[in-house]
């Protein structure tokens, strides 16, 4: 690869998106980000355009529709946003002979497996969401074989919207909070995954990276109730404010989607092909919590006071 010519990334307004681009800046890569309205990635006059224009190095590619209940109700959307995108994506890259890194997601998987999910383990989506992620890396692997595809989980950050982050808007209006005991997953920590990615850049770089599939997720499962009891421990660590939580099952929220009762993924062969991976997300609570509250006019230890 040139590391003169810009890495484009796609999605560029999306949560993952935006912070990507932050974290590429901040490592001084040459770089072009899109966002939907600059590029809709399921236009192939405009892909073919936008590659011709910029002749990027690398194309990133966190663009999709990624409301899980709402694809339940637009399948077409979905279709359109995760596999057609994506099939585009990998066709006119790989006729520009530009390597390209994919964004996927656990949900490919039915969440019957009682350990973490490997790279291998069969696919089998339960949801709108899931196959047509599914899709879409089917059609990345059979379109461009210069790629990599990140199967990623519970992303979460103080700046972007995340699980956590809706229990501590719902903890500060006072309302009572259920989260569920039977979904599993492994929460990653926005940064730690933009570091991942940057490691990946850079292994593309020096000639070092394998293609392929690759789980990049927190070091360690979590259920979303013990994710809240995490959130709800920090945020009275820093406000001394307690908030109740209740247990739930996860047929008790009626969502629109079914999700795997176990999206827990293992990344030990992201780690060991490239030298870094998400740590645990307990241990970013902390921190998390307290960018949350720092972002606010309402800092910490006035708030203590309260
Ligand atoms: N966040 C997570 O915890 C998580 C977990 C696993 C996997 N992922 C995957 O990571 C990727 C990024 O997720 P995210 O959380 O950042 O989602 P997000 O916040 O919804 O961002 C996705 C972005 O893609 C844009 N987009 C959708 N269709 C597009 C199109 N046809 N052309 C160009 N842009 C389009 C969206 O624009 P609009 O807002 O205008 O629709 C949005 O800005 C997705 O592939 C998702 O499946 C995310």
């Amino acid at each position: 690869m040139s590391e003169t010519a810009p890495i484009v990334v796609l999605g560029g307004g999306g949560r993952i998106g935006s912070e990507l681009l932050g974290g590429l800046r901040r490592a001084r890569v040459p770089l072009r980000g899109f966002a939907r309205k600059e590029l809709d990635i399921a236009s192939r006059p405009a892909v073919a355009r936008a590659l011709c224009e910029v002749r990027p190095r690398l194309v990133i590619n966190a663009a999709g529709y990624s409301n899980v209940d709402e694809a339940e109700c637009d399948r077409a959307r979905a279709e359109r946003e995760n596999a057609h995108g994506p099939a585009i994506l990998a066709a006119q890259t790989a006729a520009e002979g530009i390597a390209l890194i994919h964004l996927s997601t656990s949900y490919i998987f039915n969440g019957r497996k009682g350990r973490a999910y490997c790279e291998d383990d069969p696919v089998c989506p339960i949801s709108v969401y899931g196959a047509t992620k599914a899709s879409g890396e089917d059609a990345v692997r059979s379109a461009n074989s210069r790629h990599i595809i990140l199967r990623t989980a519970g992303v979460f950050g103080a700046s972007i919207d995340c699980f956590p982050k809706t229990v501590l808007r719902m903890a500060d209006s006072g309302h009572p909070i259920y989260a569920a005991i039977d979904l599993r997953g492994s929460p990653t920590p926005v940064d730690h995954l933009v570091s991942a990615i940057l490691a990946v850049v850079g292994a593309l770089e020096s000639g070092s990276a394998r293609w392929g599939t690759y789980n990049l997720a927190g070091a360690i499962g979590a259920s979303r109730y013990e994710l809240a009891k995490a959130v709800l421990t920090a945020r009275e660590r820093a406000l001394g404010v307690r908030t109740a939580l209740i247990s739930a099952m996860r047929m008790d929220f009626g969502s629109k989607a079914r999700r795997p009762r176990n999206a827990e993924l293992d990344s030990t062969l992201f780690a060991s092909t490239f030298g870094a991976a998400p740590g645990p997300w307990n241990e970013a609570t902390e921190t998390f919590v307290e960018s949350y509250y720092r972002s606010f006019t309402l800092p910490v230890a006035r708030s203590r006071t309260r």
